[in-house]
């Protein structure tokens, strides 16, 4: 997700230092990101020169200090591991200016789990982006109890500058309002295959022709991969004891290694 953000912002004009623990996905992003615009000048959808242009602009350090302490803006999108992000905001605390503002990417985390870190967290929220970064246009900016409203006016305007059409999430809620939705869809969609109701491909017609989806809810599971949906929904049950709809036909999938796309079958087959 890092590397798609960084370009993104540098194709729409802002300079942009990426950053990594690891000197091996950091070159590995910088050799994607010079695939990616060499790709497009190939299409004859981007110029030479605009190449030239975000190259410049678009920068790779590895050294964190270097990398983060002239940032206005700050887009944490590490492993999604709590110590591991609260070591970085600690860090991060030492290094940039007092009035940069700093976002986490995190898709379950709320921004309110590393106020403690930041002096200051008015001006700490979430900017979470979807996959792929480049693509898709949504972002959503959420606001803790904690954050200012110019930090929101200012993650709002950062997103439609750099080509995102963001929503203002005003409180802190697991999973945000995408995630919320999709979990909503998929566990009616597994209630009704559990129940012999339907099969998954006539769930996913339904929502396809029905509600004009672009993918039901199986098929976007098997690019998503059945393994995580199992291995959320097991650690669910583990810390709540709610089983969620479906868990047994998740967990038969599971364990036969069927996870979709990426096995060669999942929902459908893909051979
Ligand atoms: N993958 C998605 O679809 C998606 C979508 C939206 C949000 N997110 C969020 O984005 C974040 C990153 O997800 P991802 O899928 O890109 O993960 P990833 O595992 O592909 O990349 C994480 C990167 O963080 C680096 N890293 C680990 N510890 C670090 C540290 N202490 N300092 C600097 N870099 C460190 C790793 O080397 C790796 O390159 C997570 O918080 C996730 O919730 C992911």
């Amino acid at each position: 997700m890092g590397k798609q953000i960084a370009l993104n912002t540098a194709q729409n004009g802002y300079a942009v230092t990426l950053t990594d623990s690891s000197e091996k996905a950091l070159s590995a992003a910088r050799e994607w990101a010079g695939k990616y615009l060499s790709e497009r000048v190939e299409k004859g959808k981007m110029t030479d020169e605009k190449v030239s242009e975000i190259k410049a602009r678009l920068h790779f350090e590895p050294d964190l200090k270097k990398a983060a302490r002239d940032a206005q803006l700050i887009v944490e999108a590490i492993i999604e591991d709590k110590s591991i992000k609260e070591d970085l905001f600690r860090q991060l605390n030492e290094i940039i200016s007092k009035d940069a503002i700093v976002a986490t990417n995190s898709s379950y985390m709320v921004s309110s789990t590393f106020k403690d870190m930041i002096d200051n967290p008015s001006r700490l929220a979430n900017l979470h982006f979807f996959n792929p970064a480049l693509v898709m246009k949504l972002t959503e900016v959420v606001q803790g109890d904690h954050t200012s409203d110019e930090t929101i006016e200012l993650l709002l305007d950062f997103s439609r500058k750099t080509g995102k059409d963001p929503i203002w999430v005003r409180k802190e809620i697991d999973g945000f309002i995408v995630n919320r939705i999709l979990r909503a869809v998929t566990n009616e969609a597994l209630y009704l295959l559990e129940n012999g109701i339907a099969t998954a491909p006539e769930i996913d017609t339904a929502a396809e022709k029905g509600l004009n989806y672009p993918m039901g809810p199986f098929r976007l599971q098997d690019f998503t991969g059945i393994d995580l949906a199992f291995l959320a929904a097991k650690k669910t049950l583990e810390e709540t004891g709610f089983k969620k709809p479906g868990y047994e036909i998740l967990e038969e999938k599971y364990e036969k290694g069927e996870f979709g796309k990426k096995s060669g079958k999942g929902w459908y087959d893909y051979e």
